[in-house]
């Protein structure tokens, strides 16, 4: 199971973008938190802002919508070139149409799971999506702490998805650090969000490296 970094750009500084993202090369994607101030309380950016980070990225982009009527709004996300596109299935009121256009766009369809979604009711349609993402804080923002609460469900994700025999890799975001890593990597994720770790550590780059290395452990 390969082992990705996905730093969280939610915390950097929105007026050197490409500086920021300079900075941390040594990792597999961008995660970009798109917030519209309904689904969550609070307000980023939205589909132009992304395509200038496609166009600067050196990493392909991880994007997260934390909105309403992905159905609606997510598909564009794929069309300009996000590698990866991950909706709320709080949200979504078609859930398989909407993967099968992002997928149909060439992105990587992934399903949010908030702390209190259960992942069971989705297990019937694993092969739909690329990835599930667990969501260990309340989505809405950044430097919140780690809900060890959502271990069992990375766990019962990362059983379910290797008795069906896909490759579905499961995502956390939120709280990750140093400190929690471990814990859910242990638990069965294999692609890890960290904003506030990298983008407050000396050397964002070699956070990185150290937090791959903790999950790899
Ligand atoms: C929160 C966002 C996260 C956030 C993570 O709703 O989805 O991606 O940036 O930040 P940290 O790593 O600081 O918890
Ligand atoms: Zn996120």
């Amino acid at each position: 199971m390969s082992i990705l970094i996905s730093p969280s750009i939610l915390n950097s500084d929105f007026s050197d973008l490409t500086g920021e993202l300079a900075k941390i090369s040594t990792a597999d994607y961008v995660h970009v938190d798109v917030m519209d101030n309904h689904f969550v309380p609070n307000l980023t950016l939205g589909l132009p802002v992304v395509e200038s980070i496609l166009r600067t990225s050196p990493l392909p982009v991880d994007a997260h919508l934390m909105i309403d009527e992905p159905d609606r709004w997510a598909p564009a996300f794929a069309e300009v070139g996000c590698a990866s596109v991950t909706v709320h299935a709080e949200a979504t009121a078609a859930p398989v149409r909407l993967a099968r256009e992002l997928r149909a766009q060439g992105a990587r369809a992934g399903l949010a799971l908030r702390p209190a979604t259960p992942v069971e009711p989705y297990l019937d349609l694993l092969g739909e999506f690329d990835m599930i993402l667990v969501m260990t804080v309340e989505p809405g923002f950044g430097g919140q702490s780690f809900i060890d609460g959502t271990l069992p469900k990375i766990e019962r994700t990362r059983h379910a998805i290797a008795g069906s025999g896909l490759d579905v890799w499961v995502q956390v975001d939120g709280g990750i650090s140093r400190d929690t890593i471990g814990r859910a990597a242990e638990a069965g994720a294999n692609v890890f969000v960290a904003g506030s770790a990298v983008y407050k550590a000396e050397d964002a780059g070699a956070e990185v490296e150290e937090l791959r290395r903790l999950a790899t452990e």
